[in-house]
């Protein structure tokens, strides 16, 4: 049965920027932006330009505006865009490829009551556009209603990634109500693959249960599925996409592969950049043949080749494109810490605060560590490459971090320099 409330909440959440407005379009998941609009006073329609540069026009009274009278700072966005909460580290799945790594052995580590309380107030009033749920497994997480209730009232849109494992179909149906999306990880239409990826001999049946559940319950426009691409599955993607489109999915997120806990203990073959970028072309073509919206997720910005569909014409690229790390993401963990970056994450060398005593907007605009990521150096085979002004060494905040921390890793964590890739 079809289930939706509509969207009788507003539609879009717009903010302040030096350039204009910046607005989150819940329905369409999409951030669009109004060049030289600085109030919704005395206009009843909005013209705004996405990504792509397409127009839309907006009314205004579906928007919620945020931070109408406040100083602006200019280098850099006024607040986050986007939060990830990870408010428990266990998981009853192993992906060999896991970033979270090690730290999902630890049972114990869940967000209490107040602290979830709290990240969804601080997340509120600083005008997060959106805001996703991880882990570890969130459904295995027992205030996960409550936390995603919290955020929901906060007025930033909610989304839960989950490996679809555990069929709590009624705490499903509660966050459907309060218009959740859904990341579901699905790597492999073929059992033995998913299977072997995920560790876990029941994990297709569970996931693809889940996913029908999903489709039966809740409009397709709050329902991605989220691949990771690795030596095992990436070959067949354009299979997978084509099981996804009869079953009914019409959104998937291609992740590449990022260099961090499991991915790196066992030594994971990332796709390189040439191999990731003709997988890229063919998963869109396939997509658009079919009607599925297929997106590449990468800390890098490859996204922004033309034959991707991208442009960088808007002159956002520094706060849309590249890694998000200082630019446009922050990350708390299961006890309220506040960090800037998921590699390295949880370090307490990079602790940024905490949401029982700290304001998200003073950690963004006043930080001493979010500074030095955002100016940080790089190496110098970067400066050479034909992605620098957009990316601006993007994942080597990761390389200049580790000169931070006293660390002797030089590996920039970017397929085009890295030496253990598939090509
Ligand atoms: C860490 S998981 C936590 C939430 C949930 N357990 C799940 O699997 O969706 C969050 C997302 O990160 C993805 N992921 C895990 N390891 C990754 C890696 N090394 N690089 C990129 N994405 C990764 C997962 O597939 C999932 O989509
Ligand atoms: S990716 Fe998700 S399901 Fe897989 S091990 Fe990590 S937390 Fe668990």
């Amino acid at each position: 049965m079809f289930y939706s409330n509509g969207f009788n909440s507003k539609r879009f959440i717009a903010r302040r920027e030096t350039f204009g407005l910046l607005v989150y379009d819940k329905k369409r998941a999409k951030i669009f932006i109004a060049k030289g609009v600085y109030s919704l006073d005395g206009i009843d329609k909005l013209v705004f330009a996405d990504e792509k540069g397409e127009r839309t026009r907006i009314e205004v009274s579906e928007v919620t505006l945020i931070n109408s009278n406040l100083d602006l700072p200019k280098d850099f966005l006024f607040s986050p865009t986007y939060v990830e909460i990870y408010p428990i580290m266990n998981c009853n799945e192993r992906c060999f490829f896991c970033y979270v790594g090690n730290s999902l052995t630890h049972r114990r580590m869940e967000m209490s009551g107040d602290i979830a309380t709290a990240t969804a107030n601080r997340i509120g009033e600083s005008g997060v556009l959106t805001t996703s749920i991880l882990g570890g497994e969130p459904f295995l997480y027992n205030r996960l209603e409550k936390l995603a209730v919290n955020l929901h009232d906060n007025n930033t849109k909610v989304s839960v990634s989950t490996n679809g494992t555990v069929h709590n179909y009624e705490l499903f149906k509660k966050l459907i109500k309060i218009e959740v999306g859904f990341n579901v990880s699905f790597h492999s239409h073929i059992p033995e693959i998913q299977n072997k990826i995920v560790k876990n001999s029941i994990g297709y049946n569970k996931t693809v249960a889940t996913l029908k559940f999903l489709l039966n319950n809740t409009s397709t426009e709050y329902i991605n599925v989220s691949i990771v691409a690795n030596s095992l599955n990436y070959e067949k993607i354009p299979d997978t996409i084509r099981f996804l489109h009869e079953i009914g999915i019409d959104s998937v997120s291609i992740y590449h592969a990022q260099g961090a806990g499991f991915s790196v203990t066992n030594n994971l073959s990332r796709l390189g950049y040439f191999a990731w970028l003709e997988m890229m072309k063919e998963a869109i073509s396939i997509g658009k043949e079919l009607g599925v919206n297929v997106r590449s997720v990468t800390n890098y910005p490859f996204f922004v080749e033309k034959e991707l569909g991208f442009s960088t014409d808007l002159g956002l690229s520094n706060f849309l494109y590249g890694t998000g790390d200082g630019r446009r993401t922050l990350y708390i963990n299961y006890d309220g810490c506040i960090y800037p970056t998921s590699y390295n994450f949880p370090d307490n060398r990079l602790l940024l605060g905490n949401v029982i005593r700290d304001s998200i907007l003073d950690i963004w605009q006043n930080s001493v560590i979010l500074n030095y990521i955002r100016n940080a150096s790089v190496p110098k085979d970067c400066k050479a490459c034909r992605f620098f002004d957009i990316c601006r060494g993007g994942p080597i905040t990761n390389y200049d971090l580790s000169k931070y921390l006293g660390h002797k890793r030089i590996e920039p964590n970017c397929p085009i320099h890295s030496k253990n890739c598939i090509e």
